[in-house]
């Protein structure tokens, strides 16, 4: 590829710079979770901004009741899979528990790790006050930061289970802090999770930086599913997903169709046979 068709194909990626002219024309953001190559080039040539691979993984695709045992190996390895599947989206690398906790050089780590060995273009961390000096860090290696505030998943164990957060007032004022913290730091966008709809609008009418909403309203700048839930490949959905597709029970219907074809030795029929020279 020449030098001006990299630059004319980098002209239609979507980079920061897109989501921030985003919000200041108001025009909505798109966010998937994808974890492999096959549903990262579905997603991207449906025109989704940005793929997230998330530590949702640990999950939806490994089993676990929380997110906290995927390790940054693991988040590597599916943000290698998921970015050779894209030439459009942005592609966000998920920092896992235990990656950035212990210190921001930690956290500084990390981060490269999953722009150099993931091709990640950007990282994603949960948490506010008390994660800003690590967003800044990263920010200034040049790895753009989105925050996570809200209902933060590694943070389980305090929250006393995944609970909505912002309900009281005490909570409402540590969430718009941690957001604001989270922009102060040099985060380029946050996610709100699991917050009442006008807290999140709250939060998103007073930072410049756009906000991605799951279970937090429709006053976000954008909207993240996780691609589980979108497509229904789960065993329920949370109240505040709309699935879009059954592909559970799509799934399930051909392999029992398999199993019945096999069975019954049709398949493979003579269409599918190799013949002899
Ligand atoms: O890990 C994940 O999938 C996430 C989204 C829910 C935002 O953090």
């Amino acid at each position: 590829m020449s030098t001006t068709s990299v630059a004319a194909s980098r002209e239609h990626r979507v980079t920061v710079r897109t989501l921030a002219a985003r919000k200041r024309r108001g025009e909505r953001i798109t966010m998937l979770t994808a974890y492999d190559f096959a549903f990262a080039r579905i997603f991207d040539q449906a025109g989704i901004d940005v793929l997230l691979v998330g530590d949702s993984l640990g999950n939806v695709v490994q089993g676990h009741d929380t997110t906290l045992p995927v390790t940054l190996d693991e988040v590597v390895y599916h943000t290698r899979l998921v970015a050779r599947g894209c030439r459009r989206a942005l592609v966000v690398g998920d920092m896992p528990f235990g990656s950035y906790q212990v210190s921001s050089e930690d956290a500084v780590r990390s981060a490269i790790r999953l722009v150099k060995d993931g091709g990640a273009q950007a990282v994603k961390l949960e948490g506010g006050v008390g994660v800003a000096e690590s967003i800044a860090r990263i920010a200034r290696a040049e790895v753009p930061v989105m925050g996570h505030v809200g209902l933060t998943p590694q943070a389980v164990h305090r929250m006393g289970g995944f609970r909505v957060q912002g309900r009281t007032q005490d909570e409402r004022d540590r969430v718009i802090a941690d957001a604001e913290a989270v922009q102060a730091a040099g985060a380029f966008a946050v996610v709100l999770e699991g917050m009442p709809a006008e807290l999140a609008a709250e939060i998103t009418s007073r930072l410049d930086i756009p906000t991605i909403g799951i279970g937090a309203g429709p006053a976000c700048d954008g909207q993240v599913l996780v691609m589980h839930d979108l497509l229904g490949l789960n065993d329920w959905t949370p109240s505040f997903v709309k699935q879009y597709a059954d592909l559970g029970a799509i799934a399930a219907r051909a392999a029992r169709a398999f199993g019945e074809d096999v069975a019954a030795q049709k398949f493979p029929a003579e269409e599918h046979c190799y013949k002899a020279r």
